[in-house]
């Protein structure tokens, strides 16, 4: 096993995109967990399946082919051959991938494929449960958090990106929604491990923040 830096928190904290160049800055393998609920989720609605069949939803997840690709220095999602990095980041996915990640056969399944794929590599993996659940070992835990209505102004950019215009408002109530079942629900939730550093990146810039995360690595502690 090699080294492994969880990067945990809510959505819009930064963690993509901060996870995404400190994996680039230590030459590191980049695992992005929230790509691959977001993938299931996909599926779910392409096959029609209501989310709330859960036997139906965890046979999607455990049958689908999720690979992660560097093209032209862009991280992209695969499944079953098809590149899904921008289906997966619409409003229609970011609405039920909560519910799918509330299913515990579907979590175990993803933890067990995301143990997986770090087991040779030196790799960033971020999501909600990697520092508590999927590496609780990990020698590196960061949780990053920042105050609701900056993350709301990231993810508006990260919808324009896809092509999709939504009212700040609106975002801010999906963001508090998506907290609430992510940090509530029984099985893994979203929440600070005990041994983790905690950055809140509301008024932090963006470089600082991957230059902290970097030298605590570098420096091989906290
Ligand atoms: O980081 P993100 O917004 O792409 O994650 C999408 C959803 O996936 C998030 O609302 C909760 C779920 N998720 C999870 O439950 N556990 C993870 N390790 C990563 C994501």
């Amino acid at each position: 096993m090699g080294t492994i830096v969880a990067i945990d928190g809510p959505a819009g904290s930064g963690k993509s995109s901060t996870a995404k160049l400190v994996a680039k800055g230590l030459g590191f393998v980049y695992i992005d967990t929230g790509a691959m609920y977001r993938a299931v989720t996909l599926q779910t609605i392409k096959k029609n399946i209501d989310v709330k069949n859960i036997d139906e939803v965890t046979k999607v997840a455990t049958e689908m082919n999720i690979e992660f690709k560097w093209i032209d220095g862009e991280h992209h999602t695969f499944v079953d051959g098809e590149d899904v990095s921008r289906k997966i980041r619409t409003t229609e996915v970011a609405e039920l991938v909560s519910p799918v990640s509330t299913i515990p056969a579907v979590r175990e399944y993803l933890a067990e494929l995301q143990r997986k794929m770090a087991k040779e590599d030196n790799v960033v993996m971020e999501g909600r449960d990697i520092g508590t659940n999927v590496f609780p070992e990990a020698e590196f835990k960061i949780f990053m958090k920042a105050d609701v209505r900056v993350r709301a102004q990231r993810r508006i950019a990260d919808y324009q990106k896809v092509g999709q215009e939504i009212d700040f408002e609106q975002i801010v109530e999906e963001l508090k929604r998506r907290d609430k079942i992510d940090s509530s629900r029984k099985h893994s939730p979203l929440k600070k491990a005990d041994d983790a550093i905690e950055i809140d990146t509301t008024c932090l810039k963006f470089e600082e923040q991957v230059e902290k995360i970097i030298k605590i690595v570098k420096e091989g502690s906290f």
